[in-house]
């Protein structure tokens, strides 16, 4: 993700000005700070100097490396929620207003997340940077909370989100997420991004928009996470930086990944994979699917263009339970969402304006469309034997007809929740 160069306008004109010149938001830049040196964590013994500046202009608190060694129980096993690619994620409970440890159950509970030491960009910027990212409140993006910088040490410390992340909930076979959930989850993140690109006080291309970085809250409320951060991790370990450079392989726009422009709209176009998952219950790559069927876009592309049969995309496993016109608007946005020129694709908050409801309530569809759905669907699966998987309440007398109703070989590779 890269944070862009223009300032916030002030100005209905100006904003005006900064969508249609979208194009040109392409310079990574950090907050400007009244130094310009840039030093390496753990060597540098100007960071307290540069920590108390910071901390006179952020709302962040400041940890002790030992503060959130206690939050977490020393990073013991059982506190750890998860692990990305720059390191593990640990649950953390604090005092309410402070940055005191507190007994686990009682205070704020926080995710610590650790980043790996190797080869971090200089310290000064990473701060400069999360610094202003901790100045960007928004309902829809999850909240840091502070950072920890001592020695080559550097955690930063999130609103802790009870529910995980979207792709934590997607993709198991039971207790599939409700339609109307979904549908809540692409509002919540396209208000989060439109936030970003529009309203943010310096506009914010995400650049890593993914189900992992969407986070759900007790309610369900989603909320992005690890804004502004992507392009912060190791750089000594080539891999990971070749994935950052480019976004994630399935998610990354193809202009993107062509030239390395980086737009707002490349964003937009991750929003329209994500979306696509979130209807078809499928990821995005998925290397045990089919040959010429790995990626998700690809696979999707000629029904996309094909209102009368949209229902071949709808994940199977919510059992016809879907709104049909909220479906067909779904599918539209994801197919602009998509488009290969950029220019061509919806500003975010156009996106948020059509998932608004009552757009998308008008749940859900009558038995007897779902049985025409299942037929339709059947014959279709019969025929070109993608191996689609079947979600078991549709395994009745007309699947098992079928030749190859349930594709054992990919069926049995589902991607379970975690
Ligand atoms: N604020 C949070 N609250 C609760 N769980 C979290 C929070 N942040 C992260 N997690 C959990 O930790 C996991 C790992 O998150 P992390 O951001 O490190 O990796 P990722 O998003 O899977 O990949 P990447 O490194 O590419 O961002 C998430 O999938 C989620 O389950
Ligand atoms: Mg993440």
């Amino acid at each position: 993700m890269f944070l862009v160069s223009e300032s916030k306008s002030t100005n209905a004109s100006n904003d005006t000005t900064n969508k249609s010149n979208d194009t040109s938001r392409s310079q990574p830049v950090v907050p400007v700070l009244t130094s310009s040196t840039t030093t390496n964590a753990g060597s540098s013994p100007s960071t307290p100097n540069l920590s108390e500046e910071l901390k006179v202009v952020s709302q962040l608190r400041k940890f002790s490396f030992n503060e959130l060694k206690l939050a977490t129980r020393s990073f013991r096993p059982e506190s750890l929620l998860g692990e990305g690619g720059f390191g593990c994620v640990f649950k953390g409970w604090i005092n309410e207003n402070g940055t005191a440890p507190v007994k686990p159950g009682t205070g704020l509970p926080v995710a610590v997340k650790t980043l790996n030491h190797n080869g971090l960009q200089g310290h000064r910027e990473w701060l400069a940077k999360v610094n202003f990212l901790g100045d960007l409140l928004h309902s829809n993006l999850v909240k840091l909370i502070g950072f920890c910088i001592e020695d080559n040490q550097r955690l930063l410390v999130y609103e802790f989100m009870p529910r995980g992340s979207l792709e934590n909930h997607l993709y198991r076979r039971f207790m599939p997420l409700p339609w109307s959930i979904r549908m809540k989850i692409a509002l919540d993140a396209a208000k989060g991004l439109s936030f970003l690109h529009e309203e943010a006080e310096r506009p914010v291309i995400y650049r890593d928009f993914k189900t992992s970085n969407i986070l759900l809250d007790a309610d369900y409320n989603a909320k992005l996470s690890d804004f502004g951060l992507a392009k912060d991790g190791p750089e000594g370990d080539k891999t990971r930086v070749s994935t950052r450079v480019m976004g994630t392989y399935g998610y990354a726009a193809p202009e993107y990944v062509m030239t390395g422009h980086l737009t707002s709209k490349s964003d937009v176009y991750s929003f329209g994979v994500v979306f696509l998952e979130m209807l078809t219950g499928r990821r995005s790559m998925d290397k045990t699917r089919p040959n010429g069927k790995h990626n998700l876009v690809e696979w999707a592309r000629p029904y996309l263009a094909e209102r009368r049969r949209f229902y071949r995309l709808i994940d199977p496993y919510l059992q016809g339970q879907f709104s049909i016109k909220g479906a067909q608007r779904a599918i539209q946005m994801v197919d602009h969402s998509l488009s290969c020129d950029p220019k061509s694709r919806p500003l975010m908050s156009e996106v948020v304006e059509a998932l608004k409801p009552p757009n998308l309530k008008d749940m859900a569809c009558s038995p007897s469309q779902f049985q025409a759905i299942q037929i339709e669907r059947m014959a279709s699966t019969s025929k070109s034997r993608t191996g689609n998987r079947v979600p078991a309440g549709l395994v009745n007398k007309e699947w098992t007809t079928c030749k190859e109703p349930l594709n054992s070989k990919w069926s049995a590779n589902l991607p379970v929740s975690q």
